[in-house]
This record gives structure tokens, sequence and C-alpha cells, in this order.
């Protein structure tokens, strides 16, 4: 874990490295304009300059931020993260950084931003690699922070959060063989002993006993036993409403009997990344101490081929009683959440909020830059839109109409877990959890085009699972009151 120490005194303190950044419209201090020709310095976004023995520091990194007027805390992650990267290519395990200012934005609220795009960029999942370890590259250890005492908040939302997404990638990115759904509820288990959670987790015994259909169906298949997994954080009161968090689970999606391509089925091991993302949001809320009660649901289960494995035609009776008919047992996702949605009914939630890699329309419709939102309650649909927004974490809602249900109605059974098409798929697998989200107010949210990164959209995400869903969670469940 990387350390963050606060300096709250102007001067730069001893350091091996220090990055100052710089708008493009503001003229450079002198020592430092003294230290380039103005002729290689121009400042825009993502431009770097080393410069030695600029007062205390024994280097400097000049790091260009562009025009103050076009910057956001999004602009700020992002240049941190340039930071943290051109410090790691020099080798260094500390840096300090003056953090800059932005207008409309408070000292805490832009401390938090740069730090989490600085550790977020410094992520790297090497657990892996045992006889073939960089061993040139040097981890960074500490970042020192100049920044004024009001600043402090911001520091620990962002080691809160930070640990959280790091938490959430470090599950996403386990190979399969490695996070079975047993696995995952042990990971879960850990977080509750760590901060003091109350957790409970389902094997099939409990499952069967209680009627978690959904969850065998799909789990039936494989030797790795599915899981459900409850985490709980506070108690309920007047002024304590309860937050269900749902995230599927699924630790590797062969596509059952339905078969997916061999081609790329290896990033199937990241199909649990809506659990990932609840499991390291409850832990950011504990960490936080927000006041609320949150409860993360997980529905684990491994979707394989094998003699007991669910059918196409198949019908299922899920936990609420009403029965699935199986058109495509690669629309496994939806099945698993529709126990946990019915499971969610008993805590009354003032809201229910699941997180899934559900359809690869999804990375049809939106491509790797936004979350698909579909929903039944616009008031938390604008909340959670506009949570996505600060985050960083965007979302764009998509329409749940009735002409939608009407795709997933099923001849034999009460509703039928594919479109019967492509057309929409995003949308119909929405259409197929409303039901069982019933009259609570629910927002769902499609991850499958966010929760992991080929190409490094973003600084901070480096190649492989991006912990996507904390950030936009923490920062709506913050200011849950105020919004
Ligand atoms: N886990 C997949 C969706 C997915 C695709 C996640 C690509 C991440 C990247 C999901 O279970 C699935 O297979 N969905 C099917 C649904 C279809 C059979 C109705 C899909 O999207 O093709
Ligand atoms: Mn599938
Ligand atoms: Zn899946």
């Amino acid at each position: 874990m990387i350390e963050i120490v606060h300096h709250t005194d102007e001067s730069t303190p001893t350091t091996p490295c220090l990055v100052w950044p710089q708008w493009d419209d503001e003229a450079l201090p002198g020592e430092l304009a003294g230290a380039l020709d103005p002729a290689d310095w121009h400042g825009r976004r993502r431009q770097t300059a080393l410069v030695y023995g600029v007062g205390a520091a024994r280097r400097t990194v000049l790091l260009g931020l562009g025009a103050r007027a076009r910057a956001s805390l999004e602009v700020l992650r992002e240049m941190a993260a340039v930071a943290t990267q051109r410090v790691a290519e020099l080798r260094l395990e500390h840096y300090t950084v003056r953090v800059p200012a932005l207008d409309g934005h408070d000292a805490a609220q832009v401390t938090q931003a740069w730090l989490e795009g600085a550790l977020l960029a410094a992520y790297r999942f090497d657990r892996f690699k045992v006889t073939t370890r960089d061993n040139e590259r040097v981890a960074l250890r500490t970042i020192g922070v100049i920044a004024d005492a009001a600043a402090a908040p911001g520091i620990a939302a962002a080691r809160a959060i930070v640990d959280g997404v790091v938490l959430a990638r470090d599950l996403a990115n386990r190979p399969p063989n490695d996070l079975p759904p047993a696995g995952l509820a042990q990971a879960a288990t850990d977080i509750a002993a760590r901060r003091g959670l109350s957790a409970t987790v389902y094997g099939p015994d409990v499952l069967r006993a209680q009627g978690f259909g959904g969850i065998l169906a799909v789990g039936g298949g494989s030797a790795n036993e599915p899981r459900f997994i409850a985490l709980e954080y506070g108690s309920p009161g007047p002024d304590t409403p309860t937050i269900c968090l749902v995230g599927k689970g699924i630790t590797f999606d062969s596509g059952g009997i339905s078969i997916k391509p061999a081609d790329g089925m290896d990033a199937m091991k990241m199909d649990m990344g809506g659990a990932a993302a609840v499991l390291g949001a409850i832990d950011a809320v504990a960490a936080l101490g927000l006041p609320l009660h949150v409860v993360a649901l997980v529905a684990s289960a491994e979707n394989m081929l094998s003699g007991t494995a669910y059918r196409p035609g198949d019908i299922v009776t899920a936990l609420s009683g009403s029965t699935i008919e199986v058109l495509n047992t690669d629309a496994e996702g939806r099945i698993v959440l529709a126990d946990a949605l019915s499971y969610a009914q008993r805590f009354r939630p003032a809201a229910v909020i699941d997180l899934a890699t559900l359809t690869g329309a999804i990375t049809v419709a939106l491509g790797p830059h936004a979350i698909g939102l579909m929903g039944n309650d616009d008031a938390l649909a604008a909340r959670v839109l506009a949570a996505g927004e600060r985050s960083g974490e965007r979302a764009w809602q998509l329409p749940l109409w009735p002409a939608y249900h009407e795709m997933v109605k099923s001849d034999v059974a009460d509703v039928r877990n594919t479109g019967g098409s492509r057309a929409g798929g995003a949308i119909t697998a929405a259409a197929f959890l409303a039901h069982f989200a019933g009259d609570l107010p629910w927002v769902h949210l499609d991850i499958a085009g966010t929760a992991w990164t080929d190409a490094r959209p973003k600084p901070y995400t480096p190649r492989g699972a991006t912990g996507v869903g904390v950030r936009l969670l923490i920062e709506l469940l913050r200011d849950w009151r105020a919004g």
C-alpha cells in the first residue's frame, strides 16, 4: 500500500522528486523558468519536463495541466496518473506533489481527485508473477502531498476509495481457478472480519432449502459449488436508510451449454466484476464510517457445461416463486441476479443498485466510456447519473418502456431469459431484472463494457480489471442525505 504524507507547510520539504503541476495560462515561477528554455515548455496537458537543483527537491518534474478554464476533477485525476507514470519511469520510491487549486472545488475535493488518479495509476496485479517478476521495477512507496490543512478529509476519502477500488481490481483480476464462488465468499468474509461487518454465506444446501432456484440452476454444471453472500454494514434506523448493493458474481462464464466461442473466452474470468465492485464499495463505506445501513449481496456461481448443467428449454423457479424459461444458458447473470434482487426485498431498502457485467450489447451501445444505466425510479436514476459524473465513472441511461417488458414474456413461464434476438439486448436484460426488483426503487448498472480494459482508456486504469463502480457508489453514498 502506498503511504500518503501530508505537508501543510507551504515550503517544499526535502524530496527526491517534486511534481509541479502547471496551468498553461499561468507563468512559471522564476526558479523553474530559469531552469528551462522557454521554447521547450508549452504546458499543454501531459507535457513533462525534468529539471534538477531547484530548491529542496533533488529533481523536479514539471507537469503540464493545460488551460485552467478547461480543467475538471477528471482532468486532475488523469494528470495525477501521468505524474505517477513519470515518477515510475524514473524508478523512484518517493515523490512529493504540490496539489493545484481548481475553481469551484475545495482543497479536499481537489486533493481527493488528485490522489485517486495518482494511486490508481500505480496499480499492478503481479501476485502470479513468480519466476519472471520484473525486478527492474521499483514500486512507489510514498507520495507526499503539499496542501492546505483543509485537504485532510480528501486524503482520508482517497485512501478509503482507492483501497476499495484496488480490492475490486484484485478480485476481478484473479483467475477462475484461484477464485471460484467459495473463494469469492472467503474474500467477502475476510472483508467482514477486517471491517467488523456481519457476513452470511449460503452454500448449496441452504440455497436448496430456501429456494434459490436461479443460482442453483446456473451453478449446477460446475464442480465449484455456488454461493450466495450477504455483508451488512450498520443497522437500519429512522435516520439510517438501507441501501442494497447487488453484484453479479459469475467467477467464470463459459456460456454453459449455449457455449461461447473460444476466442476471448478467458476474459470471462472478470464476470464477477459487479460482485467485486459491491465488495470494494462496502469496504470503503466501512472505512469512511458512513451514516447508512448498507447491504452488499452477491450471487456467485460458475457457468459451466456438464451432465448436470442446466439446459436451454429448462424452466426454473426463482427465489421469488416466479418461473424463468431458459432460452440461452449464456444469459446466466440475470438468472442469478433474480434471486439476489428478490432477497433484497426483505430489507425494505430505500434503494437497490445492481452492478453486473451483464451484456455484450452494452459495449455495442456505449463502448468503453460509459456504464449502461436502466431502472424503475427516475429520481434514483438521476442521483446515480450525477454521482457518475462527479466521480469520473460516467453512466448513460437507456429506456425501459413497457414494450421492452413485453419482449421478455414467455409463452410457458412467467419470464424468459432473453428477448428472443440480439435487438436491444442490454435493455431486455434489464427488463428481465425489473421483474424481480418489483416495486423497490432500483437502478441497474451494466458494466460489461467498462469493467475490463485491454486498451487503457484512462492513464489511471492499467490493463485488466478497472474496479469500475466503486467510485460511483461511494460518491452516491457519501452524500445520500444531501441528495
Ligand atoms: N458475461 C456475459 C456478458 C459480457 C460480454 C460481459 C462481454 C463482458 C464482456 C453475459 O453473461 C452474456 O453472455 N451475455 C450474453 C446474453 C445473450 C446470450 C442474450 C451476451 O451479451 O451475448
Ligand atoms: Mn453469459
Ligand atoms: Zn456472464
